[in-house]
Order: structure tokens, then sequence, then C-alpha cells
């Protein structure tokens, strides 16, 4: 696995088979904050699902300044979660990156704020049936991209989601695509435009109403 520097001086790496970086090369971090969790907004004791968890950017940034967060989180590459232990992370996510960087020895860890990631490794489209139904207020959507990994954006695999989370919960993610967008609709959510955060087509926020 490459690592590569992005432009907020955070890390991302290159996967050789998806042919993809795992974050957009303007900034990893940016994208965490930017796409994800300041665009859904977190309040404290929330309970998340972080589908695609890769280099736990975006659970680990959801933890900056809360507390009692319960975060599940989706990964079947214990290599890039082994990672974590030797990156170096920028001054806004050190302090809250430091519990969790050697989450790949337990998969289960809660920071000194009462902030718990536990990972369920494995293959995300069959872990996410053992989750309770109606119990997510926040899901961060983080596969690689539709063209190199379709099976991830079905409509059934949303449908799925979608029964997971609470009313009035709310998904992000980074593509706007048009079939993409189509397949949430038809699983029930309503889609509006996220964020423009690293490229100029925004990001996309699903919510269960
Ligand atoms: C775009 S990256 C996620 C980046 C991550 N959110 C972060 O902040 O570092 C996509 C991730 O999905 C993982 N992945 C790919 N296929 C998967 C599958 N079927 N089940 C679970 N994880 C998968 C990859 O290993 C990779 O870590």
């Amino acid at each position: 696995m490459k690592l590569v520097k992005t432009k907020d001086g955070s890390y991302t790496a290159y996967n050789e088979v998806a042919n993809e970086h795992y974050h957009t090369i303007s900034g990893a971090i940016e994208e965490a904050f930017g796409k994800h969790v300041n665009a859904l907004g977190i309040d404290n004791g929330m309970k998340i699902l972080d589908f695609c968890f890769g280099l736990g950017y975006n659970s680990i940034a959801a933890c900056k300044n809360h507390s009692n967060l319960q975060i599940i989180a989706l990964e079947n590459d214990i290599k890039i979660i082994e990672a974590m232990r030797n990156i170096e992370i920028p001054d806004i996510l050190k302090t809250e990156f430091e519990p969790f960087k050697d989450i790949a020895r337990s998969l289960n860890v809660t920071d000194g704020n009462n902030n718990k990631i536990q990972i369920l490794l494995g293959d995300a489209l069959r872990r996410i049936d053992e989750l309770p139904e109606k119990s997510f207020d926040r899901v961060f959507f983080d596969p690689f991209s539709p063209k190199k990994q379709s099976e991830m954006w079905s409509e059934s695999i949303f449908k799925k989601i979608y029964t997971k989370m609470k009313i009035g919960a709310k998904l992000s993610t980074y593509s706007c695509a048009k079939q993409i967008r189509k397949n949430m609709v038809s699983a029930g959510f309503k889609v509006i435009d996220g964020p423009i955060v690293g490229r100029k087509s925004p990001a996309t926020i699903a919510l269960k109403e």
C-alpha cells in the first residue's frame, strides 16, 4: 500500500486494485470534516455507522469536541487499519487520533471522552445485516467510487442502510452521481446537495424523514 500526502498535510493511501486514492488528494482530513462531520452535524451521544472505515478519519473527526459517541465501523482490510499506527497526523486531529491509532489490535477502543469505535471486520455488504434496525443517527458512506465498486452503491444496500437508521437520521457521501442518487431515492431517502469540498461538484446528503 502506498501512502500519499494530501494538500492539507494528512496522508491518504493509494489502492492498486481499485486504482484509486482513499480520499481526494486536496485533503483527506479536510474531506472528513467537510463532506461528512460538519455536513451532517454531530451531537454528543449519537450512534454513528462508518461504512468503510479505512484510516478512520471520518469516525475520528466526529470524536473531535464530542463525547459518548457510539461508532460502529465496517471495513474489510486489516492492512489499512494497521497503517493507522504509523501515519503522521496533522495538528487538527492529532490528539483525537492518538487513542485510536492501534485499533487494529482490539478493533474496539474507547477514548478519554467515552467515544467508542468498534470495527466489524469483513464484507460490509454482509456485516450490515448484523446491525440493529432504527438505531443510527448518522452514516458516513465512504466506499470506493461507484465506477470501481458499483455493488456498494446499489438500491438494495441503500435499503438495508435505511432500515438501520432512525427517523430524522442523515447519511453523507462524496458522490453526486445521478444513478446513485436515484438508488437512494428508490430506497426511501430524500436527497439534497452536500457541500462542495475539494472538487467542483457537491457531495450528497440523504435524509430519512
Ligand atoms: C474510500 S476508502 C475509505 C476511506 C475512509 N473513510 C477513511 O477515512 O480513511 C474505502 C474503504 O472501503 C474498504 N472496502 C472496500 N470494499 C469493502 C467491503 N466490501 N467491505 C468493507 N470495506 C470495504 C477499503 O478497504 C477502503 O478502506
